[in-house]
Parts: structure tokens; sequence; C-alpha cells
């Protein structure tokens, strides 16, 4: 298999994620809900401290997806991104950095990315759902050119994902599609 490689900002490298991963991407997703103790709303810090996700379950659902990592110079995974096809369109299914390496731009690198990537693929749209009322979520992702997909011009099938992604004792109005253009 090739490893491509690409240099992402502040010296860390990204790549392909590889089976040994599995865990260490989880405790960085584990580390990175930590930063929603910084929101001040009640049932959102609760998934900082809430149950841990089965490693199972959170293998399953990276197979689904192409995960892409970056590394410092040690080669151990410093944050990821989750990207699944849907349709004609990308979707981000998670994306985590450990809070020990947040704000050096890796989260923004690695979105970027994905959506060259998805461009290549000839993908027409990238789509996530986040929190509205969480700094490091819409604002962020409004800061990279996306902006809010109504539900109710979503398709089925993005309606259905949205669904799927709202984290246990969240309300849905919470949380918001949002989308850019490829
Ligand atoms: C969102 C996330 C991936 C950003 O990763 P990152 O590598 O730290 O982000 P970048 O370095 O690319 O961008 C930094 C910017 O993000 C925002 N940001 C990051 N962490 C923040 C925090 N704790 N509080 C407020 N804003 C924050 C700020 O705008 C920051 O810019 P600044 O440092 O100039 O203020 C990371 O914060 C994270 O894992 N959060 C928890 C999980 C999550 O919310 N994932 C997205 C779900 S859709």
């Amino acid at each position: 298999m090739t490893d491509h490689r690409h240099r992402l900002s502040d010296g860390y490298v990204s790549r392909e994620m590889r089976v040994d991963d599995l865990e260490k991407l989880a405790e960085i997703d584990r580390r990175a809900d930590q930063l929603f103790l910084e929101t001040g709303i009640s049932n959102i810090m609760a998934i900082a401290t809430g149950p841990l996700t089965p490693l199972d379950a959170f293998s399953a659902m990276l197979t689904a997806c192409t995960v892409t990592v970056a590394c410092p110079s040690d080669d151990v995974p410093a944050g990821f991104i989750a990207v699944q096809r849907l349709g004609n369109d990308i979707y981000v299914r998670l994306l985590a950095v450990d809070p020990d390496h947040g704000r050096r731009g890796i989260g923004t690198s690695l979105l970027s990315l994905a959506l060259d990537r998805g461009r290549r693929q000839g993908a027409d749209r990238c789509i996530l759902s986040t929190f509205r009322d969480v700094m490091f979520n819409r604002p962020y992702y409004e800061r990279q050119g996306f902006s809010e997909l109504p539900l109710e011009t979503a398709s089925a099938l993005l309606r259905h994902q949205f669904a799927a992604d709202i984290p246990a004792g969240i309300d849905p109005e919470q949380r918001l599609l949002m989308v850019r253009d490829l």
C-alpha cells in the first residue's frame, strides 16, 4: 500500500490510519471530548464524563470511513479525521485533536486534506453535524467555509446520519448540519 504523507502545520505529518492506531485514536477522541467541559452547557459538558464508546463500536464506525491521522515526529497520532462517502457527498464522522496538541492548526489542515481528497474523488459537497453553540464547532467550521444546511432541505440519508450522530443526552436543537461545496 502506498503511504501518502503530507506535511501539515507546525511540523506535523499526515498519514493513513493503521490498524494498530485504533486504541490511540479512541484515546484521542476521549481526550478531545474533555474540551466540552469548557462550554459551560451542562448536558454538553456531560459528554466529557459519560460512558466510553466501546472499542468495537468505535472500530466499526471507523471501518466505514477513510481515516487520516496527524503525527508529530514520533509517528504517534495526535489527531485524526474520519470521513465517509454518502451519495455524492463526503461526510465528516469525526474530527478530534488531542488538547495537548491543540490550536496548532492540525484540525484545520486535516479538514483541508479531506476536502482536497473529496474534490479529487468527484464529491460535490462536504457535510458534517456539530454543536450550534460551541466555539470550536459551528464558528470553527464557518471560518472554514461551511454554512448551515437546514434539516428540512437535507436528503433523507443526511437526516438519518444527523440523527445517528446526536450524542446521548443532547437535544437535536443543539445540533446543526453544515455544508461546504467542494
Ligand atoms: C475542533 C478541533 C478538532 C480543532 O482542532 P485544533 O487542531 O485544535 O484546531 P486548529 O488549530 O486547526 O484551530 C484552532 C482554532 O479552533 C478554535 N478552537 C480550538 N480549540 C478551542 C477551544 N478550546 N476553545 C475555543 N476555540 C477553540 C479556535 O478558533 C482556534 O483558533 P485560535 O487558537 O486562534 O483561537 C478540536 O478542538 C477538538 O478535537 N475538539 C473536540 C472534538 C470536536 O468538537 N470535534 C469536532 C466535532 S464536529
